[in-house]
Protein backbone atom coordinates (compact mmCIF):
# COMPACT_ATOMS: atom_id res chain seq x y z
CA UNK A 1 0.00 0.00 0.00
CA UNK A 2 1.62 3.36 -1.13
CA UNK A 3 1.71 6.21 1.38
CA UNK A 4 -0.74 8.73 0.47
CA UNK A 5 -0.51 11.24 2.80
CA UNK A 6 0.53 15.13 1.77
CA UNK A 7 3.83 16.62 3.26
CA UNK A 8 4.24 19.93 3.67
CA UNK A 9 7.14 19.92 1.26
CA UNK A 10 4.34 18.13 -1.12
CA UNK A 11 2.10 20.83 -0.23
CA UNK A 12 4.42 23.48 -1.19
CA UNK A 13 5.49 22.06 -4.33
CA UNK A 14 1.60 21.52 -5.39
CA UNK A 15 1.39 25.21 -4.55
CA UNK A 16 3.65 26.24 -6.67
CA UNK A 17 2.49 24.29 -9.36
CA UNK A 18 -0.89 26.20 -9.04
CA UNK A 19 0.74 29.51 -9.52
CA UNK A 20 3.03 28.49 -12.75
CA UNK A 21 0.28 26.82 -14.26
CA UNK A 22 -2.84 28.73 -13.08
CA UNK A 23 -4.79 25.88 -12.81
CA UNK A 24 -5.21 23.12 -10.42
CA UNK A 25 -3.98 20.34 -12.98
CA UNK A 26 -0.49 21.28 -11.69
CA UNK A 27 -1.10 20.55 -8.14
CA UNK A 28 -2.85 17.28 -9.67
CA UNK A 29 0.27 16.47 -11.80
CA UNK A 30 2.59 16.78 -8.36
CA UNK A 31 0.49 14.50 -6.57
CA UNK A 32 -0.04 11.78 -8.64
CA UNK A 33 4.08 11.75 -9.06
CA UNK A 34 4.80 11.35 -5.11
CA UNK A 35 1.42 9.99 -4.15
CA UNK A 36 0.84 7.26 -6.59
CA UNK A 37 -1.88 6.27 -7.92
CA UNK A 38 -4.27 7.03 -4.83
CA UNK A 39 -4.12 9.99 -2.57
CA UNK A 40 -7.08 12.90 -1.01
CA UNK A 41 -6.98 16.15 -1.70
CA UNK A 42 -6.62 18.31 1.74
CA UNK A 43 -8.29 21.36 1.61
CA UNK A 44 -9.94 22.57 3.92
CA UNK A 45 -13.73 21.66 4.08
CA UNK A 46 -13.09 19.58 0.68
CA UNK A 47 -10.96 16.29 1.37
CA UNK A 48 -11.70 14.17 -1.98
CA UNK A 49 -9.88 11.04 -3.44
CA UNK A 50 -8.46 10.85 -6.36
CA UNK A 51 -7.81 7.58 -7.91
CA UNK A 52 -6.94 7.54 -12.10
CA UNK A 53 -5.22 4.36 -14.37
CA UNK A 54 -6.74 1.54 -15.97
CA UNK A 55 -7.46 -0.36 -13.00
CA UNK A 56 -8.74 1.94 -10.96
CA UNK A 57 -11.13 3.42 -13.80
CA UNK A 58 -12.60 -0.61 -14.12
CA UNK A 59 -13.27 -0.41 -10.66
CA UNK A 60 -15.29 2.92 -10.78
CA UNK A 61 -16.67 2.64 -14.03
CA UNK A 62 -17.18 -1.21 -14.50
CA UNK A 63 -16.83 -4.04 -11.91
CA UNK A 64 -17.80 -1.80 -8.67
CA UNK A 65 -19.73 0.62 -10.01
CA UNK A 66 -22.56 -0.43 -8.01
CA UNK A 67 -20.21 1.13 -5.11
CA UNK A 68 -20.80 4.32 -6.27
CA UNK A 69 -22.96 7.29 -7.29
CA UNK A 70 -23.51 9.85 -9.63
CA UNK A 71 -25.67 11.91 -8.14
CA UNK A 72 -24.28 14.64 -5.76
CA UNK A 73 -25.42 17.31 -3.74
CA UNK A 74 -23.17 20.54 -6.18
CA UNK A 75 -24.75 22.71 -8.52
CA UNK A 76 -24.26 20.34 -11.79
CA UNK A 77 -27.22 18.38 -9.34
CA UNK A 78 -29.18 21.85 -8.56
CA UNK A 79 -28.86 22.45 -13.04
CA UNK A 80 -29.69 19.43 -14.07
CA UNK A 81 -32.24 18.09 -12.05
CA UNK A 82 -33.26 14.66 -13.23
CA UNK A 83 -30.93 14.68 -16.50
CA UNK A 84 -29.32 11.55 -17.54
CA UNK A 85 -26.20 12.46 -16.69
CA UNK A 86 -27.20 12.87 -12.86
CA UNK A 87 -29.51 10.07 -11.79
CA UNK A 88 -28.67 6.74 -10.81
CA UNK A 89 -30.25 3.24 -11.09
CA UNK A 90 -33.31 2.83 -12.97
CA UNK A 91 -34.38 5.95 -13.77
CA UNK A 92 -31.12 6.54 -15.29
CA UNK A 93 -31.47 3.52 -17.26
CA UNK A 94 -34.84 4.31 -18.56
CA UNK A 95 -34.15 7.78 -19.67
CA UNK A 96 -30.57 6.47 -21.29
CA UNK A 97 -32.69 3.57 -23.39
CA UNK A 98 -35.27 6.42 -24.54
CA UNK A 99 -32.41 8.33 -25.75
CA UNK A 100 -30.21 5.96 -27.66
CA UNK A 101 -31.59 5.60 -30.54
CA UNK A 102 -31.44 9.12 -31.47
CA UNK A 103 -27.50 8.77 -31.04
CA UNK A 104 -27.77 5.70 -33.03
CA UNK A 105 -24.75 5.51 -35.45
CA UNK A 106 -27.39 4.69 -38.31
CA UNK A 107 -28.57 8.69 -37.40
CA UNK A 108 -25.41 9.60 -38.49
CA UNK A 109 -25.56 10.14 -41.77
CA UNK A 110 -28.37 12.62 -41.79
CA UNK A 111 -26.72 14.49 -38.60
CA UNK A 112 -23.24 14.71 -40.91
CA UNK A 113 -25.19 17.16 -43.22
CA UNK A 114 -26.71 18.94 -40.63
CA UNK A 115 -22.88 19.30 -39.58
CA UNK A 116 -21.57 20.14 -42.16
CA UNK A 117 -24.19 22.84 -43.52
CA UNK A 118 -23.67 24.83 -39.73
CA UNK A 119 -19.76 24.59 -39.75
CA UNK A 120 -20.49 26.66 -43.42
CA UNK A 121 -22.73 28.93 -41.85
CA UNK A 122 -20.56 29.91 -39.15
CA UNK A 123 -17.30 30.30 -41.35
CA UNK A 124 -19.15 32.03 -44.22
CA UNK A 125 -19.38 35.11 -41.64
CA UNK A 126 -15.66 35.09 -41.43
CA UNK A 127 -13.67 38.38 -43.28
CA UNK A 128 -10.21 37.13 -44.87
CA UNK A 129 -7.56 37.60 -42.99
CA UNK A 130 -9.77 38.44 -39.77
CA UNK A 131 -8.19 37.07 -36.52
CA UNK A 132 -11.28 34.74 -34.78
CA UNK A 133 -10.97 33.04 -31.66
CA UNK A 134 -11.51 29.83 -32.42
CA UNK A 135 -12.77 28.76 -29.01
CA UNK A 136 -15.79 31.19 -29.35
CA UNK A 137 -16.15 29.88 -33.43
CA UNK A 138 -16.67 26.71 -32.72
CA UNK A 139 -18.97 26.93 -29.87
CA UNK A 140 -21.12 28.82 -32.17
CA UNK A 141 -20.96 25.61 -34.14
CA UNK A 142 -21.26 23.00 -31.61
CA UNK A 143 -24.01 25.06 -30.35
CA UNK A 144 -25.78 25.23 -33.77
CA UNK A 145 -25.17 21.14 -34.43
CA UNK A 146 -26.83 19.69 -31.57
CA UNK A 147 -30.01 22.46 -30.99
CA UNK A 148 -30.50 20.76 -34.98
CA UNK A 149 -29.48 17.74 -34.74
CA UNK A 150 -31.75 17.09 -31.55
CA UNK A 151 -34.14 18.92 -31.15
CA UNK A 152 -34.47 20.04 -34.78
CA UNK A 153 -33.82 23.87 -33.64
CA UNK A 154 -32.66 26.54 -35.81
CA UNK A 155 -31.08 28.30 -33.22
CA UNK A 156 -29.04 30.94 -35.55
CA UNK A 157 -31.45 34.07 -35.32
CA UNK A 158 -31.73 33.21 -31.65
CA UNK A 159 -27.61 33.11 -30.84
CA UNK A 160 -27.50 36.38 -29.50
CA UNK A 161 -30.13 35.86 -27.05
CA UNK A 162 -29.25 32.54 -25.86
CA UNK A 163 -25.24 32.92 -26.09
CA UNK A 164 -25.10 34.53 -22.20
CA UNK A 165 -27.19 32.59 -20.66
CA UNK A 166 -25.56 29.14 -22.36
CA UNK A 167 -22.19 30.68 -20.27
CA UNK A 168 -23.61 31.82 -17.59
CA UNK A 169 -25.37 28.11 -17.38
CA UNK A 170 -21.48 26.74 -17.65
CA UNK A 171 -20.06 28.65 -15.38
CA UNK A 172 -23.10 27.76 -13.04
CA UNK A 173 -21.21 24.42 -13.24
CA UNK A 174 -17.93 25.44 -12.91
CA UNK A 175 -15.84 24.96 -9.93
CA UNK A 176 -15.51 27.56 -7.77
CA UNK A 177 -15.94 28.67 -4.14
CA UNK A 178 -19.18 26.38 -3.81
CA UNK A 179 -16.45 23.58 -3.45
CA UNK A 180 -15.42 24.77 -0.64
CA UNK A 181 -18.32 26.51 1.01
CA UNK A 182 -21.36 24.79 -0.62
CA UNK A 183 -24.10 27.92 0.47
CA UNK A 184 -22.01 30.70 -0.83
CA UNK A 185 -24.31 32.75 -2.45
CA UNK A 186 -24.19 33.39 -6.07
CA UNK A 187 -25.14 36.24 -7.81
CA UNK A 188 -25.99 36.97 -11.52
CA UNK A 189 -27.26 33.47 -12.17
CA UNK A 190 -30.98 33.17 -11.51
CA UNK A 191 -32.39 35.59 -14.90
CA UNK A 192 -29.94 34.24 -17.77
CA UNK A 193 -30.61 30.81 -16.15
CA UNK A 194 -34.47 31.79 -16.28
CA UNK A 195 -34.45 32.57 -19.74
CA UNK A 196 -32.13 29.25 -20.96
CA UNK A 197 -35.03 27.79 -19.46
CA UNK A 198 -38.06 29.82 -20.80
CA UNK A 199 -36.10 28.85 -23.89
CA UNK A 200 -36.36 24.94 -23.73
CA UNK A 201 -40.07 25.35 -22.57
CA UNK A 202 -40.97 27.00 -25.17
CA UNK A 203 -39.26 24.82 -27.68
CA UNK A 204 -40.97 21.79 -26.05
CA UNK A 205 -44.53 23.52 -26.10
CA UNK A 206 -44.21 24.67 -29.95
CA UNK A 207 -43.39 20.78 -30.44
CA UNK A 208 -46.56 19.63 -28.50
CA UNK A 209 -48.60 22.02 -30.08
CA UNK A 210 -47.37 20.84 -33.59
CA UNK A 211 -47.29 16.89 -32.40
CA UNK A 212 -51.50 17.60 -31.77
CA UNK A 213 -51.88 19.30 -35.21
CA UNK A 214 -49.86 16.44 -36.58
CA UNK A 215 -52.55 13.95 -35.01
CA UNK A 216 -55.17 15.28 -37.20
CA UNK A 217 -53.42 16.14 -40.47
CA UNK A 218 -49.88 15.43 -42.23
CA UNK A 219 -47.88 17.96 -40.64
CA UNK A 220 -44.46 16.75 -40.64
CA UNK A 221 -43.47 16.05 -37.55
CA UNK A 222 -39.59 15.50 -36.65
CA UNK A 223 -38.39 11.81 -35.87
CA UNK A 224 -35.43 13.85 -33.25
CA UNK A 225 -34.52 12.96 -29.66
CA UNK A 226 -37.20 15.69 -28.61
CA UNK A 227 -40.09 13.45 -30.46
CA UNK A 228 -38.66 10.48 -28.84
CA UNK A 229 -39.11 12.24 -25.23
CA UNK A 230 -42.50 13.99 -25.93
CA UNK A 231 -43.93 10.13 -27.11
CA UNK A 232 -42.50 8.56 -24.25
CA UNK A 233 -44.89 10.73 -21.98
CA UNK A 234 -42.52 12.35 -19.94
CA UNK A 235 -43.18 15.95 -18.14
CA UNK A 236 -42.20 18.94 -19.61
CA UNK A 237 -39.76 19.29 -16.66
CA UNK A 238 -38.18 15.68 -17.04
CA UNK A 239 -37.80 16.46 -20.94
CA UNK A 240 -36.07 20.30 -19.68
CA UNK A 241 -33.92 18.19 -17.89
CA UNK A 242 -32.79 16.20 -20.43
CA UNK A 243 -32.88 18.84 -22.81
CA UNK A 244 -29.92 20.91 -20.79
CA UNK A 245 -28.15 17.84 -20.39
CA UNK A 246 -27.77 17.25 -23.79
CA UNK A 247 -27.27 20.81 -25.00
CA UNK A 248 -25.03 21.36 -22.20
CA UNK A 249 -22.66 17.57 -22.21
CA UNK A 250 -23.21 17.49 -25.86
CA UNK A 251 -21.92 21.11 -27.15
CA UNK A 252 -19.33 22.27 -24.25
CA UNK A 253 -17.18 18.94 -24.46
CA UNK A 254 -17.42 19.37 -28.55
CA UNK A 255 -16.52 22.81 -28.23
CA UNK A 256 -13.17 22.28 -25.73
CA UNK A 257 -12.27 19.54 -28.08
CA UNK A 258 -12.36 21.28 -31.74
CA UNK A 259 -10.53 24.59 -29.76
CA UNK A 260 -7.84 22.30 -28.49
CA UNK A 261 -7.24 20.47 -31.92
CA UNK A 262 -7.19 23.69 -33.17
CA UNK A 263 -4.68 24.91 -30.66
CA UNK A 264 -2.47 21.98 -31.04
CA UNK A 265 -2.46 22.10 -34.76
CA UNK A 266 -1.27 25.81 -34.25
CA UNK A 267 1.80 25.14 -32.31
CA UNK A 268 2.63 21.68 -34.58
CA UNK A 269 2.61 23.69 -37.83
CA UNK A 270 4.28 20.53 -40.02
CA UNK A 271 1.81 17.79 -38.55
CA UNK A 272 -1.09 21.00 -39.24
CA UNK A 273 0.49 20.98 -42.79
CA UNK A 274 0.32 16.72 -43.27
CA UNK A 275 -3.44 16.86 -42.21
CA UNK A 276 -4.16 19.42 -44.42
CA UNK A 277 -2.49 17.52 -47.29
CA UNK A 278 -4.11 14.42 -46.33
CA UNK A 279 -7.69 16.24 -46.38
CA UNK A 280 -6.86 17.65 -50.00
CA UNK A 281 -5.97 14.42 -51.27
CA UNK A 282 -9.60 13.08 -50.60
CA UNK A 283 -13.13 13.74 -50.61
CA UNK A 284 -14.74 12.05 -47.82
CA UNK A 285 -14.67 13.93 -45.19
CA UNK A 286 -14.90 11.31 -42.37
CA UNK A 287 -11.86 9.43 -43.84
CA UNK A 288 -8.79 10.77 -43.00
CA UNK A 289 -6.83 8.93 -40.45
CA UNK A 290 -4.03 11.59 -39.43
CA UNK A 291 -7.05 13.68 -38.93
CA UNK A 292 -8.18 11.22 -36.99
CA UNK A 293 -5.13 10.13 -34.61
CA UNK A 294 -4.34 13.96 -34.28
CA UNK A 295 -8.13 13.82 -32.35
CA UNK A 296 -7.79 11.17 -30.44
CA UNK A 297 -4.35 12.27 -28.90
CA UNK A 298 -6.26 16.17 -28.59
CA UNK A 299 -8.57 13.73 -26.82
CA UNK A 300 -5.73 12.06 -24.50
CA UNK A 301 -3.65 15.39 -23.52
CA UNK A 302 -6.62 17.72 -23.31
CA UNK A 303 -9.70 15.86 -21.90
CA UNK A 304 -12.36 18.25 -22.15
CA UNK A 305 -14.10 16.07 -19.56
CA UNK A 306 -11.05 15.77 -17.18
CA UNK A 307 -12.16 14.35 -14.09
CA UNK A 308 -15.33 11.87 -13.45
CA UNK A 309 -17.15 13.05 -9.98
CA UNK A 310 -18.57 10.02 -7.83
CA UNK A 311 -20.29 10.06 -4.18
CA UNK A 312 -18.80 6.67 -2.80
CA UNK A 313 -22.76 4.31 -1.81
CA UNK A 314 -20.09 1.55 -0.23
CA UNK A 315 -16.83 1.32 1.55
CA UNK A 316 -14.51 0.92 -1.75
CA UNK A 317 -10.76 0.19 -1.52
CA UNK A 318 -7.64 1.11 -3.75
CA UNK A 319 -5.09 -1.39 -3.33
CA UNK A 320 -6.12 -1.91 0.63
CA UNK A 321 -6.46 2.32 0.27
CA UNK A 322 -10.22 2.42 1.77
CA UNK A 323 -12.72 5.32 0.89
CA UNK A 324 -15.80 5.29 3.21
CA UNK A 325 -19.20 5.92 2.55
CA UNK A 326 -20.57 9.23 1.57
CA UNK A 327 -17.24 10.53 0.35
CA UNK A 328 -15.88 12.19 -2.72
CA UNK A 329 -14.00 10.58 -5.29
CA UNK A 330 -12.82 11.37 -8.74
CA UNK A 331 -11.75 9.29 -11.50
CA UNK A 332 -9.00 11.38 -13.03
CA UNK A 333 -9.33 11.14 -16.74
CA UNK A 334 -6.26 13.72 -17.52
CA UNK A 335 -3.96 11.91 -15.00
CA UNK A 336 -4.56 8.54 -16.68
CA UNK A 337 -4.06 9.88 -20.02
CA UNK A 338 -0.19 11.61 -18.69
CA UNK A 339 0.91 8.59 -17.10
CA UNK A 340 4.37 8.16 -18.16
CA UNK A 341 4.05 4.07 -17.12
CA UNK A 342 1.52 3.81 -20.00
CA UNK A 343 2.32 6.59 -22.43
CA UNK A 344 5.71 6.79 -23.78
CA UNK A 345 6.92 10.74 -23.44
CA UNK A 346 3.00 11.38 -21.98
CA UNK A 347 3.68 15.10 -22.18
CA UNK A 348 4.59 15.28 -26.18
CA UNK A 349 1.74 16.07 -28.85
CA UNK A 350 2.43 12.87 -31.29
CA UNK A 351 -0.48 11.67 -33.11
CA UNK A 352 1.22 9.14 -34.40
CA UNK A 353 1.17 6.81 -31.00
CA UNK A 354 -2.62 6.20 -32.36
CA UNK A 355 -1.49 5.54 -35.93
CA UNK A 356 -2.88 1.92 -37.47
CA UNK A 357 -5.40 1.77 -34.61
CA UNK A 358 -2.77 1.05 -32.16
CA UNK A 359 -4.28 1.82 -28.38
CA UNK A 360 -3.11 1.22 -24.94
CA UNK A 361 -5.04 -1.75 -23.40
CA UNK A 362 -8.10 -1.72 -21.04
CA UNK A 363 -9.16 1.70 -19.46
CA UNK A 364 -5.70 3.41 -19.82
CA UNK A 365 -7.49 5.31 -22.24
CA UNK A 366 -10.86 7.11 -21.36
CA UNK A 367 -11.96 10.53 -22.88
CA UNK A 368 -15.60 9.29 -22.92
CA UNK A 369 -15.01 7.43 -19.76
CA UNK A 370 -16.49 3.83 -20.01
CA UNK A 371 -18.54 0.65 -18.68
CA UNK A 372 -21.99 0.95 -19.08
CA UNK A 373 -22.70 4.68 -18.60
CA UNK A 374 -19.78 5.35 -20.87
CA UNK A 375 -20.30 8.90 -23.00
CA UNK A 376 -23.71 8.50 -24.85
CA UNK A 377 -22.37 11.01 -27.52
CA UNK A 378 -19.01 9.45 -27.91
CA UNK A 379 -19.56 8.74 -31.79
CA UNK A 380 -21.70 11.56 -32.37
CA UNK A 381 -18.75 13.62 -30.89
CA UNK A 382 -15.95 11.98 -33.06
CA UNK A 383 -17.97 12.02 -36.06
CA UNK A 384 -18.94 16.13 -35.77
CA UNK A 385 -15.02 16.49 -34.64
CA UNK A 386 -14.09 15.01 -37.59
CA UNK A 387 -16.34 16.37 -40.01
CA UNK A 388 -15.94 20.27 -38.64
CA UNK A 389 -12.37 20.09 -38.63
CA UNK A 390 -12.09 18.43 -42.42
CA UNK A 391 -14.65 20.86 -43.36
CA UNK A 392 -12.97 24.13 -41.86
CA UNK A 393 -9.52 22.45 -43.01
CA UNK A 394 -10.66 21.98 -46.87
CA UNK A 395 -11.72 25.11 -46.96
CA UNK A 396 -9.21 27.66 -44.95
CA UNK A 397 -5.99 28.98 -44.14
CA UNK A 398 -5.82 28.90 -40.26
CA UNK A 399 -2.53 30.63 -39.10
CA UNK A 400 -2.02 31.00 -35.24
CA UNK A 401 -1.71 34.23 -33.82
CA UNK A 402 -1.34 33.32 -30.08
CA UNK A 403 1.19 30.66 -28.66
CA UNK A 404 0.51 31.09 -24.77
CA UNK A 405 -2.73 28.79 -23.81
CA UNK A 406 -3.24 26.87 -20.90
CA UNK A 407 -5.75 25.41 -19.77
CA UNK A 408 -9.08 26.30 -17.43
CA UNK A 409 -10.76 23.74 -15.44
CA UNK A 410 -14.53 25.11 -15.87
CA UNK A 411 -17.05 22.56 -16.49
CA UNK A 412 -14.58 21.37 -19.61
CA UNK A 413 -11.02 21.97 -19.95
CA UNK A 414 -10.73 24.99 -21.96
CA UNK A 415 -7.98 26.13 -23.83
CA UNK A 416 -7.70 29.90 -22.63
CA UNK A 417 -7.85 32.68 -23.42
CA UNK A 418 -8.31 31.56 -26.41
CA UNK A 419 -7.46 30.00 -30.16
CA UNK A 420 -6.56 33.22 -32.28
CA UNK A 421 -6.22 31.95 -35.96
CA UNK A 422 -5.75 34.36 -38.81
CA UNK A 423 -8.39 32.60 -41.37
CA UNK A 424 -8.19 32.80 -44.70
CA UNK A 425 -10.38 31.13 -47.54
CA UNK A 426 -8.58 28.75 -49.53
CA UNK A 427 -10.07 29.85 -53.15
CA UNK A 428 -9.30 33.02 -52.59
CA UNK A 429 -5.46 32.63 -51.60
C1 LIG B 1 -15.86 15.37 -27.62
C2 LIG B 1 -16.95 15.18 -27.12
C3 LIG B 1 -17.29 14.52 -25.81
C4 LIG B 1 -16.52 14.11 -24.75
C5 LIG B 1 -15.02 14.20 -24.61
C6 LIG B 1 -17.41 13.55 -23.76
C7 LIG B 1 -17.00 12.99 -22.55
C8 LIG B 1 -17.85 12.32 -21.69
C9 LIG B 1 -17.43 11.58 -20.51
C10 LIG B 1 -15.99 11.42 -20.04
C11 LIG B 1 -18.54 11.07 -19.94
C12 LIG B 1 -18.57 10.19 -18.68
C13 LIG B 1 -18.41 11.02 -17.44
C14 LIG B 1 -18.28 10.21 -16.17
O1 LIG B 1 -17.97 9.01 -16.19
O2 LIG B 1 -18.47 10.82 -15.12
C15 LIG B 1 -19.67 11.50 -20.71
C16 LIG B 1 -20.99 11.20 -20.42
C17 LIG B 1 -22.05 11.72 -21.11
N1 LIG B 1 -22.01 12.45 -22.28
FE1 LIG B 1 -20.35 12.94 -23.30
N2 LIG B 1 -18.68 13.65 -24.23
C18 LIG B 1 -18.65 14.23 -25.48
C19 LIG B 1 -19.71 14.47 -26.31
C20 LIG B 1 -21.02 14.29 -25.97
C21 LIG B 1 -22.14 14.54 -26.84
C22 LIG B 1 -22.01 15.04 -28.28
C23 LIG B 1 -23.27 14.26 -26.12
C24 LIG B 1 -24.71 14.36 -26.54
C25 LIG B 1 -25.10 14.35 -27.78
C26 LIG B 1 -22.85 13.82 -24.81
C27 LIG B 1 -23.69 13.47 -23.78
C28 LIG B 1 -23.28 12.79 -22.64
C29 LIG B 1 -24.21 12.26 -21.64
C30 LIG B 1 -25.71 12.43 -21.64
C31 LIG B 1 -23.43 11.57 -20.70
C32 LIG B 1 -23.95 10.80 -19.49
C33 LIG B 1 -24.23 9.35 -19.89
C34 LIG B 1 -24.77 8.50 -18.76
O3 LIG B 1 -24.48 8.78 -17.60
O4 LIG B 1 -25.45 7.51 -19.09
N3 LIG B 1 -21.48 13.84 -24.76
N4 LIG B 1 -19.23 12.25 -21.78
Amino acid sequence: MAENKVSPEIGRAALLAFLKEKSPLGPLKILANHLGYFFQIPLPMFKPYVVFGAQANKKVLVTERDKVLWRNTDPVTDLLGQGVLIVDGDEHDHYRKLMEPALHTSRLPEYTASMISQTDRVSSQWRDGEVVDMLVESRKIALLIIMQTLFSKDVWDDLEKIWKPVLKSIEYISPGAWILWRKIPRFGFRKPLKVLDDYLFQIITDRRRQTEDGLSSTVHRPNDLLQHLIGAGLSDKIIRDQMLTMLIAGHDTSTALLAWTFALLGQHPEIHQQVVNEIDKTNDLERVPLLDNVIKESLRLYPPIHIGNRRIAQEMDFDGNKIPKDERLFYSIYLTHRDENVWENAESFCPERFSNGKKPAGLSYVPFGGGPRVCIGATFGQVEARVVLSYLLKNFTFKFTNHKIHPHMGATLEPRPGVMMKVTRRSRL
